[in-house]
């Protein structure tokens, strides 16, 4: 049987595509059980249906509070009993419980060189502004392990890009974010078969 990985997302997806597409071309040996999204009406919900991979949507807001968001978000993962949990683009803060109970199987993608550019406020187009203005010459992305605090568990995993004087964050973000999609596959496939 093929381990199987649950994927959490909260924007347009391409990171759970990029999965999606090594597991077509044969480059990682899983399936994609379950999609948790944060919210209705982003991109890896349609990635999702076009896959016919199940969907949740859950957030603290959605669930009415946070202990009933970690409720259910456990309780869907413990159903779920997945080989490991990937967040992919997903920006809410995992509950300490599911983190206590899946410990060392949560893993993250993050669009910077950690620990530099981690943390509260780092996401998105912020990570690259900060990496411009500090006229840093490399950037690039990392998977590390989930623990409670934001982006400070152990790397596993990191990717090095230039950066160019002539870059703004848009195209320093692309630029990361082709790495992003060869790096979180490959990182899996190593996670899954050592
Ligand atoms: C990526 O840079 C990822 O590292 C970050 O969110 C961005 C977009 O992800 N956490 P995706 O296109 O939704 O996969």
């Amino acid at each position: 049987m093929k381990p199987h990985i649950v994927v959490l997302a909260s924007g347009s997806g391409s990171n759970f595509q990029a999965i999606l597409n090594a597991i077509d071309s044969g480059s990682l040996d899983a399936s994609v059980s379950h999609l948790i999204a944060s919210k209705p009406g982003i991109g890896a919900i349609q990635i999702a249906s076009g896959a016919r991979i199940p969907v949740s949507i859950m957030s603290a807001r959605l669930c009415g509070s946070p202990a009933e968001f970690e409720k259910q978000l456990l309780q869907l993962l413990k159903d779920q009993n997945p080989a490991l949990i990937v967040l992919a683009g997903w920006l809410l803060k995992i509950p300490s419980g599911v983190i206590q109970h899946f410990e060392g199987k949560i893993i993250n993608i993050h669009p910077s060189l950690l620990p530099d550019y981690g943390g509260q406020g780092f996401y998105g187009i912020r990570v690259h502004q900060a990496v411009i203005s500090d006229r840093r010459r490399i950037s690039g992305c990392t998977v590390h392990l989930v623990t409670e605090e934001f982006d400070e568990g152990p790397v596993i995993a990191r990717k090095q890009v230039p950066v160019y004087p002539e870059d703004s964050p848009e195209t320093l973000a692309t630029r990361v974010l082709e790495q992003e999609h060869q790096l979180l596959p490959a990182t899996i496939q190593k996670l899954l078969h050592p």
